[in-house]
């Protein structure tokens, strides 16, 4: 389906979460706020039943599930229930958020292409297959950059090689370790996703699969 010329309708978000969940809870506390209009949490579904964004999302009463990657046979029987699970929640734009599983073609088509990552490096620089969590930090500082940041992409078969929706640069400082610029550039995250949704919600957005 392409979404070019795309008509604003309000956006119900179901995020997708395997750890601790601060990128969701960042987008939740920017709603709360009243400084997202039409945007919306829809559901939020994690591969790993003890994540702690699962507990937030309950004490949040945000609906939330758990469709465990030991509870299933493969990956498409996974996604099968997660697209049904959105689906009936009425979710327009899935939002990976930490998700630590490559989501299928499959997936994203059933979606139409609405599917936004957020990554933790300035792409396409120190991206692709495997580049995750710390790889990512110790690849900036091995390369001696004097900046890095986060990028909000649209999902596509290719990993973290999809069209670029907003990018936050944070400077790598002198002393700097995977630690620190970790947490320097996760603040940055929690900035870009509730800006690139504003962007989103706040005017016509074409991306076609
Ligand atoms: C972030 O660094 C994000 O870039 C990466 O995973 C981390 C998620 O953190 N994809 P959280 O679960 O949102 O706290």
């Amino acid at each position: 389906m392409s979404n070019d010329s795309k008509e604003q309708q309000p956006l119900r978000l179901g995020i997708l979460a395997s750890g601790r969940g601060s990128n969701a809870q960042a987008i939740h506390a920017v709603i709360q706020s009243g400084a997202l209009l039409s945007v919306s949490i829809a559901a939020i579904a994690s591969n790993k039943k003890n994540a702690p964004v699962l507990a937030w999302a309950e004490d949040t009463r945000l609906p939330c599930e758990a469709f465990d990657n030991k509870d299933f046979q493969s990956r498409e029987l996974q996604e099968a229930s997660i697209i049904k699970y959105f689906k009936n929640q009425g979710v327009n734009l899935v939002v990976l958020a930490g998700y630590m599983r490559i989501v299928s073609p499959d997936f994203i088509e059933a979606f139409g292409g609405q599917v936004l990552n957020i990554h933790p490096s300035l792409l396409p620089k120190h991206g692709g297959p495997g580049m995750v969590g710390h790889k990512v930090h110790s690849a900036v500082l091995a390369a001696g950059d004097t900046e890095s940041g986060c990028t909000v992409h649209w999902v596509t078969p290719t990993v973290d090689g999809g069209p670029i929706v907003w990018q936050e640069r944070v400077p790598v400082l002198p002393g700097d370790n995977p630690d620190t610029l970790a947490a320097r550039v996760l603040a940055a995250e929690h900035q870009a996703y509730p800006l690139s949704l504003q962007q989103l919600a706040s005017q016509p957005y074409a991306f076609a699969l």
